[in-house]
């Protein structure tokens, strides 16, 4: 009798309990830290809320990762648009440091305003966190790049200046620093293809033209992988999946080859789109991530993430079929489980 008791107790506990995990985007689940990436899946922050960080960016400041991205959680003032930061060791458990970007339309910009994709270079000689994005109207006709900056990688960041880079048109970016810490802009210039350009010094300024990519692509991102760039971007249906692709160059400038699949055609890089592309220099192993957002355009909020180690490695790149997975952040080895 105790042990039925006990057995019912036990499944009352779990039906009514506040922590129960839940599957939509905001309610909190209990965080117990883990040790699996779960594409696709809702992926709780340490205080048990879904991970906001869309269309988003990483960097590594020491042994740690922040991770910034367009916060769409519910319950948001309409007139402000938000980013999110997240911090973490092991790129798997992430505590969330606040929203670091919380702004009204900059300059004339109309109410309904757009700000996206946005990514934080940190430049060692100011020692300040510049933060670029994509600063937009709702017809997406700006198409321009907004600059904030913050002597901490948690914010505040202070707005300073949109603008067209080098006067190109600027949608999607990505961020890519290279081996050397130089950094680089990845962007969207719709009339004629991507861009690959090269920040100013102190970062405050899209200096040099590295590469003209004559291919229609969003969500660029770059990674350099022994001895050969590789760039992989989607093609431009808005919020709808679509087969994403890839390119490499044996430098930045170029030539750059042909585009090819990423993923079987049919499964639209299983429902995900590019938004960055880690690479994590371990003691064993150098393991690639396909960072991609897998995005819900009614519920944003709801947005998941697909992330997955990588296959690449002699000019090809292919991103594997997603299953939860482990990644040892000391030694860089994975383990995709069945
Ligand atoms: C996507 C783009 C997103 C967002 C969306 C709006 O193609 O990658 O960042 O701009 O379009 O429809």
């Amino acid at each position: 009798m105790k042990s039925v008791n006990y057995l019912l107790f036990s499944c009352l506990f779990i039906i009514i309990h506040p922590f129960s995990p839940v599957v939509k985007g905001q309610s909190p689940v209990k965080h117990i830290a883990s040790d699996t990436f779960k594409p696709g899946e809702v992926w709780p922050d340490k205080d048990g809320n879904h991970i906001q960080a869309h269309g988003g960016g990483i960097i590594r400041i020491k042994n740690t990762y922040f991770w910034y991205g367009e916060q769409r959680g519910k319950g948001l003032d309409p007139k402000y648009r938000y980013v999110s930061c997240y911090s973490s060791k092991d790129l798997l458990n992430w505590k969330f440091r606040g929203n670091v970007v919380k702004m009204l339309p900059p300059d004339s910009l109309t109410a309904y305003w757009v700000l996206e994709r946005p990514k934080v270079f940190y430049n060692a000689k100011s020692k300040k966190y510049i933060m670029y994005f994509h600063v937009d109207d709702r017809n997406y006709k700006v198409a321009q790049v907004g600059i904030a900056v913050s002597d901490k990688p948690d914010g505040e960041y202070k707005f300073v200046k949109r603008f067209r880079p080098l006067g190109h048109e600027s949608r999607d970016i990505g961020q890519f620093i290279d081996d050397d810490g130089t950094a680089y802009l990845v962007f969207e210039d719709r009339p004629f293809g991507f861009r690959i350009a090269r920040l100013s010094d102190d970062y405050m300024d899209v200096e040099k033209e590295m590469t003209l990519v004559k291919a229609h692509m969003e969500g660029g991102a770059i990674v350099h992988y022994n001895g050969l760039y590789y760039s992989i971007g989607s093609a431009l249906t808005g919020w709808n999946a679509n087969p994403n692709k890839y390119s490499t160059a044996p430098t930045l400038e170029g030539p750059w080859t042909e585009f090819k699949d990423i993923a079987p055609v049919k499964t639209n890089t299983y429902g995900s789109q590019s938004t960055m592309l880690i690479k994590v220099v371990g003691t064993k192993k150098t393991t690639v991530i396909f960072m991609g957002d897998v995005w819900k355009p009614k519920t944003q909020y709801d947005s998941r993430y697909i992330w997955m180690p990588l296959e690449i490695g002699d000019g090809k790149l292919w991103l594997p079929e997603p299953k939860p997975w482990k990644l040892n952040i000391k030694t860089g080895e994975t383990q995709i489980l069945f």
